[in-house]
């Protein structure tokens, strides 16, 4: 079987008992923590910074987890936050390019400070932002909602887009992640992996069950048809 991630997405995890709530979600499964960063400036909504990733990390460090984070950047601007995450334990970085006045700077940053690096493209972001950059980007995430909110539904011209995305990267030789971001359920991650994704964020999905281990497992067989 294809190597499949699943990165529960805490945006949709009980703030309150975050650390708590994030073990649970990778105890019950999940291989990535998925960590929205939001603004109330390039995304209409404000959430969680440095800080929270840095006390998450540390966290599950104790409880002896050493999963990754993947760190989802929805603020502008992009690079004065980079070093604070890749110090606060972040293992992947992704940003808009629209974010960001000089999108190769920012991956280069990213990758000097020891992190993945990826762009994030909205469903209206033209794929044109990957035309110069193939060679520096780890991971690829295509959102299939417009970003701000957790528990929206998935935008179906992504599948499309999704395809086309899986054919630039099999073209290119690199070994690069294809992410896949909003509205993702046990009932259509089949399709969605078969249109080329690889890495699966659910918020609402697994978070919004009483049964964490049921929906990603559910998720895993969906994935192994
Ligand atoms: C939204 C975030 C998502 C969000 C997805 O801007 O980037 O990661 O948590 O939530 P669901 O899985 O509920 O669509
Ligand atoms: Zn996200």
């Amino acid at each position: 079987m294809k190597d499949f991630l699943i990165a529960p997405s805490i945006l949709s995890a009980d703030f309150a008992r975050l650390g708590e709530d994030t073990v649970k979600a990778l105890e019950a499964g999940g291989d990535v923590v998925h960590f929205d960063v939001m603004d109330n400036h390039y995304v209409p909504n404000l959430t969680i910074g440095p800080n929270v990733c840095q006390s998450l990390h540390k966290f599950l460090q104790e409880k002896g987890i050493n999963k990754p984070i993947d760190v989802h950047l929805m603020v502008m601007p992009v690079d004065s936050l980079i070093p604070q995450f890749a110090e606060a334990g972040a293992t992947y970085i992704t940003f808009h390019p629209e974010a960001t006045l000089h999108v190769d700077r920012t991956l280069q940053l990213i990758k000097s400070h020891g992190c993945k690096a990826g762009l994030v493209f909205t469903p209206t972001t033209p794929l044109s932002y990957l035309d110069y950059v193939m060679d520096k980007l780890d991971v690829i995430l295509l959102m299939s909602i417009n970003p701000g909110f957790g528990g929206q539904t998935f935008i179906p011209a992504t599948l499309d887009k999704l395809r086309q995305v899986r054919q630039r990267i099999d073209e290119s030789g690199y070994d690069i992640r294809l992410e896949i971001d909003g509205g993702v359920k046990v009932e259509n991650i089949g399709e969605i992996a078969a249109a080329g994704a690889d890495m699966f964020v659910a918020g609402s999905a697994i978070f919004g069950s009483p049964d964490y281990r049921g929906v990603i497992d559910n998720m895993r067989k969906e994935l192994a048809k």
